[in-house]
């Protein structure tokens, strides 16, 4: 299920493989033979054990890296196309804010880069900052602020362009229970408030991975392959009650189960 009726196809990946060499000459196979298609509109997570290369995939997608080989394309063209068009918005793990400049300047920034005017970089500020529920924290630097308030931040400062496309590297994997439940729920409402945004995130949390996707990619390491795909059928707009639901704890431990067996 996604956030559109459209169901065309965003991102395509056929055979893909990458391979590091490390200094010392030794080749890691950090991603084999990968194939994934993903719709426009889809909420995407990557699980799997530490190594099994979902930030070397989203690295990729994003054109951070480039393939050793094999087919990527985001909406049509190759990912550098993407890139250059600025057709995503990227979070990292941590909060990749500039400490000088302050919490408004840290979410203009790409809009600087993308030559938007001033007037329409103060708008959209406001609008996302309002959306993370930051207004009051504005004029701040971001040392004054707390972890997660930094992250939304960067959550932003990443939809500030209002990209067709998200890549979220365990964006509240350092973050408390309570205000990561708080931050899927609002990633949620601004998934849906974006009419075809498409979102691929990574975390290590079965229930967050269940509780956002429409479809949870279980990857597995050494080397990195994709060894599951669910379809999470689960209603939306999700909430405390989808927490509950018999579905959602079927779904949990399905991917428990296949996690055991990818570490197995
Ligand atoms: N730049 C690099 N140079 C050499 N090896 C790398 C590089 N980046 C990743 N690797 C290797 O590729 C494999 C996959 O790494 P990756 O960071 O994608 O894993 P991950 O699934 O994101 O793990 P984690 O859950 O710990 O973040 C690992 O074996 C890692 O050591
Ligand atoms: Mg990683």
């Amino acid at each position: 299920m996604s956030n559109t009726n459209s169901q065309d196809t965003l991102i395509v990946i056929q055979d893909l493989n990458k391979k590091f060499t490390s200094a010392d000459g030794k080749v890691v196979n950090a991603l084999e033979n990968i194939n994934l298609e993903v719709k426009r509109g889809e909420f995407i997570s990557l699980i799997g054990p530490s190594g099994c290369g979902k930030s070397t995939l989203l690295r990729l997608i994003a054109n951070l890296i480039e393939p050793t080989n094999g087919i990527l394309t985001v909406n049509g063209h190759s990912a550098d196309v993407a890139r250059r068009n600025r057709e995503y918005g990227f979070v990292f793990q941590s909060a990749t804010l500039y400490e000088w400049r302050t919490v408004t300047k840290n979410v203009q920034l790409p809009l600087e880069v993308m030559k938007y005017s001033r007037q329409e970089r103060a708008e959209r500020a406001k609008k996302m900052l309002e959306l993370v529920e930051l207004s009051d924290f504005a004029d701040h630097y971001p040392w004054q602020l707390s972890g997660g308030m930094q992250q939304r931040v960067s959550i932003a400062r990443a939809l500030a362009f209002e990209p067709p496309l998200l890549l979220m590297d365990e964006p509240f994997g350092a973050l408390d229970e309570m205000t990561r439940e708080r931050l899927n729920n609002e990633l949620l409402s601004i998934w849906h408030s974006i009419p075809n945004m498409t979102v691929i995130f990574v975390t290590h949390n079965i229930s967050e991975a269940v509780y956002l996707s429409s479809r949870v990619v279980v990857m597995s390491p050494r080397p990195g392959k994709i060894y599951k795909v669910i379809d999470v059928d689960l209603p939306r707009p999700r909430s405390a009650e989808t927490l509950d639901s018999d579905g959602f704890f079927h779904y949990s431990s399905q991917i428990r189960h296949l996690l055991r067996e990818v570490m197995a």
